[in-house]
C-alpha cells in the first residue's frame, strides 16, 4: 500500500513515519514540495504520485497566531482538507484525516455544572479562528463523498516539536515557581499513542477482504485519545514528577500551582471542556485505549532511554 503522508516535519506525522514505515510505503512530502497554503498545486501532486491512500496530519496549527491570519488557516486547514478529499473520491481512495477538540466551544456539562465529555453527535460551536478552520476542513472532507476517517484528537505532545510537554520540561529547569492554567479540562494525547492507534486501524483495513467494504462499514469522524482527563495544571505535576523519578530533571523541582484562564489570556479563546467520548472508536474498531498517565510515562521512558544511548555514544 502505499501511502502519501502529509506534515511529517510536525509532531504527529514524523510519529507516523516511525510507526508505519514497516507496513506501508510511505511518499512524505515536505513543504517546498507539497504546500498546502498554495491550493492549484494539491491536485497535480497527488495525480502524479497516485497513492492508495492519504495520511493528512498537516495542519496550520498556531493556534493563537491564526486569529490574526485567519484567511491563511483557512486555506490550509479548510481548503486543503477539501481539496485531498476531491481527489481521494476522483480516485477511488481514502482519506485519513485529523482534526481537533477546539471545534467545540468546551460548554457541555450535566445538571450539576461538572464536566461531560462530547460524542461525536454533538453540536460544534468553535470559539476561535483555529477551531472554526478546523471544522471547515472537516465539513469539506465529509461532503465530498470521499471514504474517510476523521480522527479528532486533543492536547498533542511528543519528544519532538513545539508542545506542552517539552515546554514544562524546560521551564521546569529554568524556574522554581510554575504558575499553570487549572479550568481547562481535557486529555494529553501522546503522538506514540496516536499513531499505534492508526496503525492498528490501518491493519485492520489492510486485513480487510474488500477495502471499499471496510470503508462503507467504517467511516465517519472519531474521537482520538488516551482515556481519562485532567486539567493543564495536573498535567504538567504529572510530567514533573515522572520525568525526575526518569532522571530526565536533576535540578531541584518547582512548585506548581493552579491559575484560572482569567489570570492567563491569550489572543484565541480556549474551550473549558475539551473532554471527548471515545466510546465509538472502542466499538467500531476493538482498540483497547491507554490512559492518558500511562501514555505520558511512554513517552517520557522513550526520551529517557534515547539519552541514555546518546551518552553512551
Ligand atoms: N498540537 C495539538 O495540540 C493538536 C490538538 C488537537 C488536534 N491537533 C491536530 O493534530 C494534527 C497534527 O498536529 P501536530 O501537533 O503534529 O502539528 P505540528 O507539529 O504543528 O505540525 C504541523 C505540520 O503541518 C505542516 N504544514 C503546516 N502548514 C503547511 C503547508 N502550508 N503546507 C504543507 N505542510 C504544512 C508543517 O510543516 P512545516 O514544518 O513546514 O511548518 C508540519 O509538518 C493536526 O491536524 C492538528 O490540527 C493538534
Amino acid at each position: 500500500m502505499k501511502i502519501l503522508l502529509t506534515g511529517t516535519s510536525g509532531q504527529l506525522g514524523r510519529s507516523l513515519v516511525k510507526t508505519l514505515q514497516d507496513v506501508a510505503e510511505l511518499i512524505t512530502p515536505q513543504r517546498a514540495e507539497l504546500d498546502l497554503s498554495d491550493s492549484a498545486s494539491i491536485a497535480p501532486y497527488i495525480q502524479q504520485c497516485q497513492p492508495d491512500l492519504i495520511i493528512n496530519p498537516a495542519a496550520y496549527t498556531a493556534v493563537d497566531l491564526a486569529e490574526s491570519e485567519s484567511e491563511l488557516a483557512y486555506r490550509v486547514n479548510g481548503e486543503a482538507p477539501r481539496i485531498l478529499a476531491r481527489e481521494a473520491k476522483h480516485l477511488g481512495i481514502g482519506l485519513i484525516h485529523f482534526s481537533t477538540d477546539y471545534v467545540f466551544d468546551g460548554k457541555k456539562s450535566d445538571a450539576n455544572g461538572e464536566n461531560t465529555p462530547y460524542t461525536e453527535d454533538d453540536a460544534c460551536a468553535p470559539l476561535n479562528i483555529y477551531g472554526a478552520s478546523k471544522l471547515a476542513g472537516e465539513k469539506a472532507i465529509v461532503d465530498s463523498g470521499c471514504s474517510h476517517l476523521i480522527f479528532r484528537t486533543s492536547w498533542v505532545y511528543s519528544d519532538f516539536g513545539k508542545n506542552f510537554l517539552l515546554t514544562i520540561l524546560r521551564l521546569a529547569k529554568e524556574k522554581t515557581e510554575l504558575n499553570i492554567v487549572h479550568d481547562q479540562w481535557g486529555t494529553p494525547s501522546s503522538t506514540l499513542f496516536l499513531s499505534d492507534v492508526v496503525k492498528q486501524i490501518l491493519l485492520q483495513l489492510q486485513q480487510a477482504q474488500s477495502a471499499s467494504v471496510w470503508w462503507q462499514a467504517h467511516q465517519g469522524i472519531y474521537h482520538l485519545t488516551p482515556e481519562g482527563f485532567t486539567n493543564w495544571c495536573e498535567f504538567s505535576q504529572h510530567i514533573v514528577a515522572h520525568a525526575a523519578q526518569l532522571g530526565l530533571l536533576n535540578t531541584a523541582l518547582p512548585k506548581i500551582q493552579g491559575i484560572p484562564s482569567s489570570a492567563y489570556p491569550t489572543p484565541a479563546q480556549r474551550p473549558k471542556n475539551s473532554c471527548l467520548d471515545k466510546n465509538k472508536l472502542r466499538q467500531e474498531f476493538g482498540i483497547d485505549i491507554q490512559n492518558w498517565d500511562r501514555a505520558l510515562q511512554s513517552c517520557l521512558q522513550a526520551m529517557a532511554s534515547a539519552r541514555l544511548s546518546d551518552t553512551a555514544r
